[in-house]
């Protein structure tokens, strides 16, 4: 059994650099987490690391891509070797290829798969046995409300955010006797990069549809995430927690 090297909570943040995750990022730190945030980019990624450990907190970067299953594995092994222990797992990274069905490329509908669904499982499996050698650990997966009511344009994306959803479920049901929780957070539209790239006339239609008029920031998202790491919720499991306005009530 891998010594316990860190004694904070050691949490394990996809796509960590930016939007959600960074929010994501600040908020475990601040709830005195010891956070691994992974992204692709490294300048970005180092920029929110600096910034953060300026401000004190426990924060380390994993330069990667997630859709490298191997490489995943690997980084998550490398983060329990050198902490002894990982307890919330964040399986937030995630990428669109928007398009028409009829017309959509397979590598689009793959690619996809691969970064949002494919990614969380190898995460999953690598952080699992860790969790149960400890009796716990807190998986919360960041899905969306397209994995819920669909989305024309997105059958890949909402493909990914459903499966990821079943999967989150069926992992709860496996890991429960060990007391490990396993949830999904699922935002509605909320301002990052994902959709600052929408056009202005989908986001006035998309308005129309929140009851809360507007969209709601990463911080919202973060403190649902925050809430389901922390020890109030350690009896909720194989839930789905949304985050949208009120828009799929
Ligand atoms: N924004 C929304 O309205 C909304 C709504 C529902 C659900 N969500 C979900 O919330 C999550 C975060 O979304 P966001 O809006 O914050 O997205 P974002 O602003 O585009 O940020 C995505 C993050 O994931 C990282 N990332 C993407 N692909 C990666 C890969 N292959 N390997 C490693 N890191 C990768 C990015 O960093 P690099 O590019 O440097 O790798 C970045 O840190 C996603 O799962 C998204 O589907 C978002």
């Amino acid at each position: 059994m891998a010594e316990l090297k860190n004694q904070k909570k050691v949490a394990y943040v996809t796509g960590g650099s930016r939007g959600i995750g960074e929010a994501i990022v600040k908020t475990l730190a601040l709830d005195g987490h010891h956070v691994v945030a992974v992204a692709r980019n490294e300048e970005k990624l180092r920029a929110l690391v600096n910034e953060l450990g300026h401000l004190g907190q426990s924060v380390e970067p994993a330069v990667l891509d997630i859709a490298d299953s191997a490489a995943l594995a690997a980084s998550i092994e490398s983060t329990i070797e050198k902490h002894g222990r990982l307890d919330v797992l964040v399986n937030n990274a995630g990428i669109t290829r928007d398009g028409l069905f009829m017309r959509m490329e397979d590598k689009d509908f793959d690619d996809v798969i691969n970064t949002n669904l494919r990614a969380a499982f190898v995460a999953c499996r690598a952080a699992s046995r860790t969790m149960i050698r400890a009796k716990f650990g807190r998986i919360i997966n960041i899905a969306s409300v397209s994995g819920i009511m669909g989305n024309a344009g997105q059958v890949n994306y909402a493909a990914s955010k459903a499966g990821l959803i079943g999967l989150t479920k069926s992992i709860a049901r496996e890991l429960a006797s060990k007391q490990i929780t396993a949830n999904c957070v699922a935002p509605g539209f909320t301002t990052t990069d994902m959709t600052d790239i929408l056009p202005p006339q989908i986001k006035d239609k998309v308005l129309e549809m929140i009851p809360l008029r507007r969209f709601g920031s990463p911080g919202e998202v973060a403190a649902m995430v925050g809430f389901l790491a922390g020890d109030a919720a350690g009896y909720i499991t194989g839930q789905v927690m949304v985050v949208d306005g009120g828009m799929c009530m």
